[in-house]
């Protein structure tokens, strides 16, 4: 166990939040190798990105959320203080981040905060639906590439990229179209989250895309969302060797090309930047998709020593 502690008055001052439930002071996380934990980006970087996003939504009136794939319990923290919810549900598949997370979120939370936080483990959103319970908000951070054999759930980091489903037998058809594109886990959790929303709630979700955005839009339409693009940026590939071995890999028995960049391209960047609202999703991403390179391409670089970025994307679903 590690012990860290985060300075989060940029992020507090950004959000002008003023620390009603958390506790004074910085906030004290500690990790496991279970737990994904990325201290950097989240005094700048990507997870800033997502906040701003959910900070808009402060104004709206959310009592309830379940966060599915919960990491160290950070992401729940931030949250509980922007909306100042009653009930948070906080779900994984991996036994070992629920007592990490649950001791993270409830030490440093003022002692009269009163909120029902319940901490489960759960297959997607088994959870909610054998308890019948529905929220506001449902967030999503899953992974796209599923556990190999000889890769265990329980082996630490790799958790945040590949995931595994339970030992179930499935009743699923997942459309091939969805399947060969690595959205298997999100089209599930779409189509459970319908059963778990209140009415006008939202699912977010985060998904780092390698395949045309319209396929994952597609998507959301077909299950019956609203397909909103909240935000579209450059990440860098984490856990890349064992990532874009996988990637490859479906590369040389499939005919799917998948989209990754070399690190900091200033040009995706300068694409990225003129992304609005009223954007033609299509058009945009086939202007980015010249600046690509595969799997294996992307494997070569790592491998020589650089590093490599790929697309991750801010989605909003509502249920038409
Ligand atoms: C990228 S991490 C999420 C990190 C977290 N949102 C954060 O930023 O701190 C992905 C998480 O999804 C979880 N996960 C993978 N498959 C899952 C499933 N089928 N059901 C629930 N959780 C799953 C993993 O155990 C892991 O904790």
């Amino acid at each position: 166990m590690k012990q860290n502690l985060i300075n989060i008055d940029n992020f507090l001052k950004k959000f002008n939040l003023n620390r009603q439930y958390l506790r004074k002071n910085g906030i004290q996380i500690e990790t496991n190798e279970n737990t994904y934990f990325p201290k950097e980006e989240l005094e700048s970087g990507w997870l800033m990105n997502l906040y701003s996003e959910f900070s808009k939504k402060k104004q709206e009136h959310i009592d309830s959320m379940a966060i599915v794939g919960i990491g160290a319990g950070v992401e729940s923290l931030l949250f509980i203080e922007m909306f100042k919810l009653n009930k948070l549900y906080c779900l994984d598949i991996n036994k070992g981040v629920l007592d990490v997370a649950y001791n993270n979120v409830t030490n440093n939370l003022n002692e009269d905060v009163n909120i029902s936080l319940v901490t489960k483990y759960s297959d997607l959103l088994d959870y909610l639906i054998s308890n019948s319970i529905k929220v506001n908000i449902i967030y999503e951070n899953l992974p796209n590439l599923r556990l190999s054999n000889n890769l265990q759930i329980e082996r630490g980091l790799t958790t945040a990229s590949f995931y595994s489903e339970a030992n179930k037998k499935e009743n699923i058809d997942i459309p091939a179209m969805y399947d060969s594109c690595m959205l298997r886990l999100h089209y599930r959790f779409l189509l459970q989250a319908k059963e778990c929303l209140l009415p006008g709630g939202k699912v977010i979700c985060c998904i780092g895309a390698r395949i045309p955005i319209s396929i994952i839009k597609n998507m959301f339409n077909d299950l019956g969302y609203k397909f909103t693009l909240l935000r579209i940026g450059v990440v860098e590939q984490l856990s890349a060797e064992e990532v874009l071995a996988t990637y490859s890999d479906l590369e040389d028995r499939s005919k799917n090309k998948f989209l990754f960049f070399t690190h900091n391209k200033s040009k995706v960047k300068a694409i990225l930047e003129q992304y609005h609202s009223e954007s033609d999703i299509k058009v945009f991403f086939d202007s980015l998709f010249g600046l690509g390179i595969s799997a294996t391409q992307a494997l070569a670089i790592v491998q020589a020593g650089k590093r490599v970025d790929h697309l991750g994307l801010i989605i909003e679903g509502e249920l038409l």
